[in-house]
């Protein structure tokens, strides 16, 4: 494989250390100065442990696609079936976009939006008829993305981070 070529496979109980660094080191990076320390950190602890990243890994309604450049895990996706919130309740046969991160020094590349694309072939093979995440307000960026690509505004819900309330748009893409 010629060096920095991105390749795109399933995640596997192997990598729970990988995608736990990743994850908790990106969120870090990206939302650190917009939350108070300890709850930031005490949430890393927990949700992006080694184990509770590896449970997520063998949990059968989870499913995890990784962006691999020269043998190092780039980014992520992890997709939840059974999730859902009060403004999509009507909403049959969706899957949850729950989690996507791609390192910060291979944001930019595409590899978001090759993961994007992934989700969607995934959640047809999984007969979903649409594809719902949870946005951060204040993370703009990822928002105009994921609108970029066809996910609507429908709602709103709040994610307790530690003790900070944090409100989310709920955001759904029919595929
Ligand atoms: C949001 C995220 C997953 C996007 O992944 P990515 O690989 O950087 O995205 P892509 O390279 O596919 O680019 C997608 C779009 O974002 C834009 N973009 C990417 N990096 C950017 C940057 N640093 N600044 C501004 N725009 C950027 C690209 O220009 C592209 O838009 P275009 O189609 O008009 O060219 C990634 O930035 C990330 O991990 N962010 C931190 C965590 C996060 O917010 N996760 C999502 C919510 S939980």
């Amino acid at each position: 494989m010629a060096t920095n070529e991105i390749s795109y496979r399933y995640g596997q109980k192997e990598d729970s250390e990988a995608i736990s660094e990743l994850g908790a080191r990106v969120f870090r990076a990206s939302f650190a100065s917009l939350l108070p320390h300890d709850d930031l950190s005490a949430y890393l602890r927990e949700s992006y442990a080694p184990t509770s990243i590896a449970a997520d890994l063998q949990d059968p309604i989870v499913t995890f696609v990784v962006a691999v450049r020269d043998g190092v895990i780039v980014g992520f996706l992890q997709l939840r079936c059974g999730a859902s919130t009060s403004c999509i309740e009507g909403v049959e046969n969706k899957v949850q976009l729950q989690r996507l991160y791609v390192s910060e020094s291979c944001q930019g590349l595409g590899i978001g939006k090759h993961l994007l694309a992934r989700a969607e072939q995934e959640s047809r093979g999984m007969d979903a008829g649409s594809i719902w995440l949870a946005s951060w307000k204040p993370n703009a960026k990822a928002e105009r993305l994921y609108e970029k690509i066809g996910y609507r505004k429908v709602g709103q819900m709040t994610f307790m981070l530690g003790d900070v309330k944090l409100d989310d748009w709920v955001m759904i893409k029919s595929i």
